[in-house]
């Protein structure tokens, strides 16, 4: 297991942290990702730690990416759902907050609909905070599985090409990532319909592209989002059909590229409209591999938060 310590008590986004501090959790996710292919899965490392993952916001993943990773380091783990708790009664994020802390909680993962919250929690309270995605902000541990899942499949990450598709506007996942990769010295594409990219966008050292077989002619990887229809108040796309259209990516228009390129998601796919199954089924993609290292990075993450010392051999 390797050694070093971040820079930060918190993980609040991709923005507030360093390449060094990105290369530390990497190196130590490297460790865990032998470990969780072990058949003994489970490490000691946060023994007496305890965990609170507070979810105000649908999720899969990156819920159950969490849980698992903290389970595998032995840590104590407590769940709470909005859906299901006291803050349908009215109670305050604060409240809710302070009340799991009071039950001597060390460490909070959170997701939250309102950009921000994790941010303004983390000045309130002692516990490391974690963002778990926060409304339209970030999703920074996604942006760390992604561009570590690109850095085991191709080598590096450095000097890549790779084109985010699709509704950036709403994404966290394309924030966190194009902080992410570029610090890691990656080249960046944006590519979407022109309504779903955001103004002055290329002033965080990317480049628009808004026709997608351009794009995938240019890139090594396509990382491809989906249409947050739930954060959408107007209409910014004609119709599903119609973006699939343009924006979709199926075996046929892979065909004709003059080389083979790598399809990452971060999930959930609406098949058929960016992405079709005949290609997120694919050889091309890698989007399970992201998932399986999405527990390896939380690993890293909790574990370099928590301040454990390093343990000879786990
Ligand atoms: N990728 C991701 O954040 O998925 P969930 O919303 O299911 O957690």
């Amino acid at each position: 297991m390797s050694s070093g310590s971040l820079s930060t008590n918190h993980l609040l986004g991709i923005k507030y942290i360093s390449r060094s501090d990105i290369e530390l959790i990497f190196k130590t996710a490297d460790g865990f990702k032998d470990v969780i292919n072990r058949p003994i899965k489970k490490v000691p490392s946060l023994r007496d730690v305890t965990i609170a993952n507070l979810f105000f916001e649908n999720s899969t993943r990156t819920k159950i990416s969490f849980e698992l990773a903290e389970k595998r380091l032995s840590a104590d783990v407590v769940n709470f759902s909005a859906s299901s708790s006291s803050v349908k009664k009215g109670e305050t994020l604060l409240d809710t907050v302070n009340n799991v802390l009071a039950m001597k909680v060390d460490m909070v993962v959170m997701r939250h609909p309102v950009p921000g919250a994790p941010m303004f929690l983390s000045k309130k309270i002692d516990a490391s905070v974690i963002n778990a995605g926060d409304g339209t902000h970030e999703h920074p541990t996604q942006a760390l599985l992604d561009a570590y899942s690109i850095r085991r499949h191709l080598g590096s990450v450095e000097g890549k090409k790779i084109v985010i598709i699709g509704d950036i506007k709403h994404s966290r996942v394309a924030l966190s990532n194009i902080f992410c990769l570029t610090k890691m010295g990656a080249h960046i594409k944006l590519c979407g319909p022109p309504t779903l990219i955001p103004k002055h966008i290329e002033s965080l050292g990317v480049e628009v592209e808004y026709d997608l077989d351009k794009a995938l002619e240019w890139c090594d990887v396509a990382n491809v989002l989906r249409i947050q229809l739930e954060r959408q108040d107007i209409k910014y796309i004609p119709s599903l059909r119609e973006y699939n259209l343009y924006y979709g990516i199926d075996k046929e228009r892979l065909n004709r590229l003059d080389k083979e390129i790598t399809i990452m998601h971060p999930g959930p796919i609406n098949r058929g409209v960016e992405l079709n199954s005949d290609v997120a089924d694919s050889d091309h993609s890698i989007i399970l591999q992201q998932v399986e290292n999405g527990v390896a990075i939380r690993m890293a993450v909790l574990y370099l938060l928590a301040g454990r010392k390093p343990i000879s051999k786990i």
